[in-house]
């Protein structure tokens, strides 16, 4: 059976560290505060929203609230980052996604400074992890690479399939693992022999959006196998994109959904903030 890559603990690892680092830059007069903006009330958004405040709250970051209507001009939305980039004692600025469709998200991610763009997206800062310069990097990527060696996996030399090409998670993670010294293999829908590619992974990393599809015939034997899916099966009942049962038991490591790569994102999040503190 495969051991259990705990994220909760992790992630509450992570926070109780970025918590005392906080502490220690308040003492030298440095605060912290994180601008949220959400556009609409999508019920997801207004989820992670909550949970995004609640974790900057105990960490001791200022979190300001910007709910907005549904009908929110592209206009007023960029009026409104270009007067928190100017302002000072704003660390940092996250546009929940998605916007409605009124709004060009590329632009909105475009207009936040990379120096406070803690999400990660700008283009700026997805350049510099191409080309290994210092920078945000997106968070649910980097909390897999925290799971990872917080949990002694070894990631150098090994051969890593990504499956999953999305700006948000699998791009940045293909280029995190080869910064790591990975040997990366990215796969998506378009791919030709999945299951056999798959097999072929120290590390399987699943990011695809379809309910439970990984199955023990993806899996090499003493694989570790990473989900950042997340949905809801026909009991109501939350999944990922790997079928845990039976894939826990050929893996060596698995992480579980709930509770395995969700709570990393967070403490990501967290620690970008805590970061911009020291930009
Ligand atoms: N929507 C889904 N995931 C994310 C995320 O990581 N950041 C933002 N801003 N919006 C999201």
């Amino acid at each position: 059976m495969a051991e259990i890559i705990d994220g909760k603990k992790i992630s509450q690892e992570i926070k109780e560290e970025l918590k005392e680092r906080v502490l220690r830059l308040k003492e030298q007069g440095k605060e912290a505060a994180l601008a949220v903006i959400q556009v609409g009330d999508d019920p997801a958004s207004c989820v992670y929203v909550n949970n995004k405040k609640k974790a900057c709250q105990y960490i001791g970051i200022t979190s300001l609230s910007y709910e907005l209507p549904e009908d929110t001009t592209e206009e007023d939305l960029l009026a409104l980052i270009d007067k928190l980039n100017k302002d000072t004692r704003v660390n940092g600025i996250l546009v929940q996604l998605p916007v409605p469709e009124q709004i060009d998200a590329d632009k909105v991610i475009r207009a936040i400074s990379p120096q406070k763009d803690v999400d990660g997206f700008h283009p700026e800062n997805v350049g510099r992890l191409v080309i290994g310069e210092e920078g945000f990097v997106s968070c649910t990527p980097a909390g897999i690479i925290e799971l990872l060696k917080r949990s002694g996996i070894e990631i150098a030399g090994k051969h890593c399939v990504v499956v999953g090409r999305s700006n948000i998670v699998g791009k940045p993670m293909a280029l995190l693992m080869l910064r790591e010294n990975a040997t990366v293999t990215v796969a998506h829908s378009k791919t030709q022999h999945l299951k056999e590619l798959c097999k072929e992974a120290d590390i399987l990393i699943v990011a695809i959006g379809k309910p439970q599809f990984i199955t023990a015939e993806y899996i090499k034997e003493g694989a570790v196998v990473i989900d950042v899916g997340i949905h809801r099966n026909e009991n109501n009942k939350l999944c990922g994109d790997v079928k845990y049962e039976e894939v826990s038991k050929l893996a060596s490591a698995i992480t579980p959904v709930p509770g395995g790569v969700g709570p990393m994102t967070i403490a990501m999040l967290m620690h970008n903030c805590v970061a911009s503190m020291q930009m």
